[in-house]
């Protein structure tokens, strides 16, 4: 696959669901296993792309003997903190992570033991890595960056996708339907359509996750030589 407009950027996906630890056994996670994200980094690094990962929660054999920089983190925010250090005015930012959107207020350094009943627990809200990212952008004039998030609903996909490629100033988002097992969270399969924020659509059927890969990094490249030939 060749990939001319993209060839001189440097390509951070991220993958996986985040752990929001309670205690030094317990913790919350998602069902998010990282292959759409390890698909897309996968496919990047085959085109010849400067190309990072930054891993959540993935098992450890779908990471196992790449030949690209793996970073792996635990939390939302140190997944933010991981993301922060990479971004740069040539960068391309595909946050195909389900990173968890609330943390527990307070960690327990020792076991929490089993007493009353009811045990109340507050979740304190997470930062949002992509709407960090875009304001990093503005503040730090990186014109360049690419900013491509993904929606991941089971219902009202095309409306929720496209608000939140508005509220995070995002150039594009690959909206998922998660509604159900055959394609989305865990899936070898996924059916998405892309947004972009000048208006284009483009759909693609259910496919294997490494062929939406494909599709995405090209409709990203096709879309990038339109925009610079305006
Ligand atoms: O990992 P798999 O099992 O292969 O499944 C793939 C997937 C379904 C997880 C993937 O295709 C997907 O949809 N990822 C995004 C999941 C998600 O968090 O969606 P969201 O609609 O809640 O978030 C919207 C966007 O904001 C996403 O790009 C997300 O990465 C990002 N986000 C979310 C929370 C947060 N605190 N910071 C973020 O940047």
């Amino acid at each position: 696959m060749k990939l001319k407009n993209l060839s001189d950027k440097k390509i951070i996906v991220s993958a996986g669901g985040t752990i929001e630890m309670l205690d030094p056994v317990r913790f919350m996670t998602n069902r998010s296993s990282g292959k759409m994200g390890v698909s897309i980094a996968d496919a990047a690094y085959k085109a010849g792309l400067n190309t990072l990962l930054i891993a959540g929660n993935v098992d450890k054999n779908l990471l196992s003997g790449k030949k690209y920089e793996i970073i792996k983190v635990l939390s939302t925010r140190d997944m933010l903190d991981a993301v922060k250090n990479q971004l740069c005015d040539n960068a391309l930012l595909i946050m195909a992570a389900a990173p968890a959107d609330y943390s527990f207020k307070e960690i327990s350094s020792v076991k929490i033991k089993k007493k009353s009943d009811e045990l109340n627990i507050t979740l304190v809200k997470n930062p949002d890595i992509l709407m960090e990212s875009s304001k990093i952008k503005q503040n730090m004039n990186f014109n360049n960056l690419i900013l491509a998030g993904f929606a991941a609903e089971t219902n009202d996909l095309e409306k929720y996708a496209i608000g939140k490629l508005k509220e995070k100033n995002l150039d594009l988002i690959c909206a998922n339907d998660v509604s159900t097992s055959e394609s989305g969270f865990e899936s070898d399969y996924n059916k998405i359509t892309i947004y972009f924020k000048n208006g284009l659509k483009k759909e693609l059927n259910m496919a294997l996750k490494k062929d939406i890969a494909k599709f995405i990094l090209k409709n990203i490249d096709t879309y990038l030589g339109e925009i610079d030939e305006k």
